[in-house]
């Protein structure tokens, strides 16, 4: 049995915080959010963003960060993106060095175009951080359906303690070094999401889809791989897993606010009416901004990113995608002579 904390108690720290509690460990479930932590605590359970599935005994909820991070052995940053750094801020007076932490939030910092571990190392030096991503909806990990997910660190111990700590018989977690690869996957994919929601919202079909989605992993591996990711990460649970749960489900915040989008929506309206935050939203611009300074194409990124912010209809980023030079699949595939 080991003792964890878990900062950010949304649907997906909620989430695992079942996981743990069911693992046997020791939680402590923290949120800045005061309604929150009160919610958690009157009903032990999340009944707005998790109805129906009920903390463990195990699992205590607090607002007080210095419990949550004090002598604990291991730490879960479950705060949604654009709160990693502030939470890392506020938090890092109570996190001792040598202190292991798994980052389970997707994106992208548009500001910095810093990864949420470079943010983490930056903010807690000193502290061994690791990444966990996957194909994994808080609301079916919450009532136990079977789901996998990867670990990445740079150190195997530490990947296989964290794949010890979650691991049980519907959590199966795999591991990994290509911390980067695991983190660009994550991130990314929401970019695609919602684009694949606005062409759902558009009315096109299956065949739009399926293209969107291949062409999207394309992109990402592109910009991966520029960035120092492996080639095996995009086409495993980090990459195309998460990819395809991403644009297939109405679960998925991004998709559903492409959707809201493609049926006529701004970007604003989209995101009031989703009232969760769209890490896809801020991604898009960070992997624009990638795309440009690693010199890589990245077509569906920039035709989003100028229907998000420049008002560009989405029927014409469509037109404007389907109208491009005519080119080979695969360029690095060679011909006969
Ligand atoms: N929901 C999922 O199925 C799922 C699955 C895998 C990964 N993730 C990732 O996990 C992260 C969290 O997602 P979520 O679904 O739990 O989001 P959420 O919107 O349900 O919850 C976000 C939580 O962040 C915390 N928060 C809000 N404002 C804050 C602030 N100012 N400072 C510090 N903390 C604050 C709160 O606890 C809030 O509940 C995201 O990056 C998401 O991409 C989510």
């Amino acid at each position: 049995m080991s003792k964890i904390g878990i900062l950010g108690a949304g649907s997906w720290g909620t989430a695992l915080s079942i996981v743990l509690g069911k693992n046997g460990h020791d939680v402590m479930l923290w949120s800045i959010l005061k309604e929150e932590v009160e919610l958690l605590n009157t009903h032990r359970e999340h009944i707005e963003k998790l109805p129906g599935s009920p903390l463990p005994d195990n699992v205590e909820v607090t607002s007080d960060l210095e419990d949550t991070c004090k002598d604990k052995d291991l730490l879960v940053f479950a705060v949604a993106s654009p709160y990693v750094r502030s939470t890392a801020k506020l938090a890092a007076e109570f996190i001792p060095q040598g202190q292991l932490i798994v980052n389970v939030a997707k994106g992208i910092e548009e500001s910095t175009l810093d990864t949420l571990s470079d943010i983490l190392k930056e903010e807690l030096p000193g502290r061994e951080i690791a990444v966990l991503s996957g194909p994994s909806h808080a609301e079916e990990v919450s009532k136990c359906i079977p789901t996998t997910v990867v670990v990445g660190t740079r150190k195997k111990k530490n990947a296989e303690y964290i794949q010890s700590i979650f691991m049980n018989d519907f959590f199966r977690v795999y591991t990994s070094p290509d911390v980067i690869g695991i983190e660009l996957g994550g991130s990314l994919k929401n970019v695609i999401a919602l684009a694949a929601g606005v062409v759902d919202g558009l009315g096109y079909g299956d065949n739009t889809k399926a293209a969107l989605m291949t062409r999207g992993i394309a992109e990402i591996t592109r910009l991966g791989l520029a960035m120092g990711g492996k080639a095996e990460t995009f086409s495993g649970l980090s990459g195309v897993g998460d990819l395809i749960v991403t644009c297939t489900s109405t679960h998925s915040r991004n998709w559903n606010a492409g959707y809201l989008i493609g049926k006529g929506k701004n970007m604003k309206e989209a995101m009031d009416e989703v009232k969760q935050v769209v890490e896809g939203v801020y991604s898009a611009k960070a992997a624009d901004k990638l795309a440009k300074k690693y010199g890589v194409s990245m077509p569906i990124v920039e035709q989003i990113t100028q229907v998000l912010f420049e008002n560009k209809s989405a029927m014409d980023a469509v037109a404007d995608l389907f109208s491009r030079d005519k080119r080979q699949e695969n360029s690095s595939l060679e011909w006969e002579e």
